[in-house]
């Protein structure tokens, strides 16, 4: 199944191309989630959903200065809860993996500075088969609300056929209700075209499956969702799932390019990896602060691709090479070396979103800076490039 979810978005991606303009009318009224959530989360790397991995995660994203740059969430994955709820109906953290239960866990990441997220499903089951929450949103949303939870990841798996709309609706406005501002990320797997309601719902909506640890799987995530670029904004992102950055499958190349194109993109940045055997290259790629500046600029816009002068014709079926976006200060152009080493240039003249005239640049990955009519790169196969080009 999961790689028909991928199809999906490239299909629909293609056909939003040229309705992608419309402007996105209405945003959660929420304090939470205004730029993309930053954290991590347990289930790319298979770390156990226990208070255990939340405590060390939080501990790491200290330590390794993460927390500095901005990562904040501890999000835990399916699986936290025991197989069934308990005679009142309430969802029951497992006690072998939460033995102070989920509050005392949550409030020790709060007196360290950080926020507590954990995940449940729209249907009658998650995907791991443990409780979803159809039929008890309030209950559930009162509970985590009560617990102190900050982020709130909701599924598909085990949902009646039909509208997932609906569905996502009655947990946010369970989560509304609530004394407590939840960020809350819609996990439907971009079905339903949900970046086109995805906004009135939640603050971040998933655009197709899972991600798989390969550069093949982050470059077609990529690729397959430059089309949709237009319907984030601040409160409401595309969300392209979480990073695989520090798993060891990519080269240095690929994760700096897999890093730029979600931060770019404007995706929530959710560290996939073990912070306890992370390599220090994978960290410095994540603690790229002037990439993260870019992920939360203010503008909230994402970047998308565009066609220099003899260049073949954008794709949402292959990873492209040119991207730009604009920012609250400026521009960010990405170029990208899709299929081998190579040079890329262009002319900011060549750049509609841009225009012809004289800027300052600076490359984010390097520190290189300049001033001229355009940018130029040597990259690496699966490299990639990200300037920062403001005023000269
Ligand atoms: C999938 C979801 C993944 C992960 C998994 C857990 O549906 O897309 O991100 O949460 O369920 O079972």
């Amino acid at each position: 199944m999961a790689s028909l979810y991928h199809l999906l978005p490239t299909l629909l991606a293609i056909t939003s191309l040229t309705i992608a303009s419309s402007p996105i009318q209405k945003r959660l009224n929420t304090t939470v989630g205004i730029t993309p959530a930053m954290g991590f989360n347990n289930y790319n790397a298979g770390l156990p959903p226990s208070a255990e991995t939340a405590l060390n995660a939080a501990d790491a994203l200290i330590s390794l200065g993460l927390k500095a740059v901005g990562y904040e969430y501890v999000n835990i994955d399916d699986g936290w809860s025991t197989m069934s709820r308990d005679g009142e109906g309430n969802l029951v953290p497992d006690p072998e993996k939460w033995p102070d239960g989920i509050e005392a866990v949550a409030s020790e990441i709060h007196e360290m500075g950080l926020k507590f997220g954990l995940y449940g499903d729209s249907g009658t089951e998650t995907c791991a088969g443990y409780p979803g929450s159809q039929g008890h949103e309030e209950q559930d949303a009162k509970l985590l609300a009560s617990w102190g939870v900050d982020y709130w990841k909701y599924d598909n798996c085990a949902t009646p056929s039909g509208d997932s709309q609906p569905r996502y609706e009655t947990m946010r406005d369970a989560l509304l209700a609530t004394d407590h501002d939840i960020l809350y990320s819609l996990c439907q797997w971009g079905q339903d075209e949900v970046w086109t309601w995805g906004a009135e719902v939640g603050h971040s909506w998933r655009v197709g499956g899972d991600i798989t640890n390969d550069w093949e799987s982050a470059a077609s995530i990529a690729a397959s969702n430059a089309g949709i670029a237009s319907y984030a904004g601040p409160g409401g992102f595309n969300d392209f799932d979480m990073l695989e950055v520090g798993n060891g499958a990519l080269t240095a190349a690929e994760e700096r390019a897999h890093f730029g194109l979600w931060a770019i993109s404007k995706s929530p940045l959710l560290i996939g990896a073990d912070l306890a055997t992370i390599g220090n290259a994978s960290v410095e790629i994540l603690s790229n602060k002037e990439i993260v500046a870019i992920n939360q600029d203010s503008l909230g816009l994402a970047a998308t691709t565009f066609q220099p002068p003899g260049a073949p014709e954008p794709s949402t079926d292959s990873l492209y090479p040119y991207w730009v976006g604009e920012l609250s200060d400026g521009y960010v152009v990405g170029l990208v070396a899709v299929d081998a080493a190579e040079s890329l240039s262009v002319e900011f003249a060549d750049i509609e979103a841009i225009g012809a005239g004289t800027f300052a640049w600076t490359e984010l990955y390097t520190g290189e800076s300049g001033t001229g009519t355009g940018v130029s790169a040597d990259l690496e196969v699966h490299d990639m490039a990200i300037f920062k080009v403001t005023a000269a």
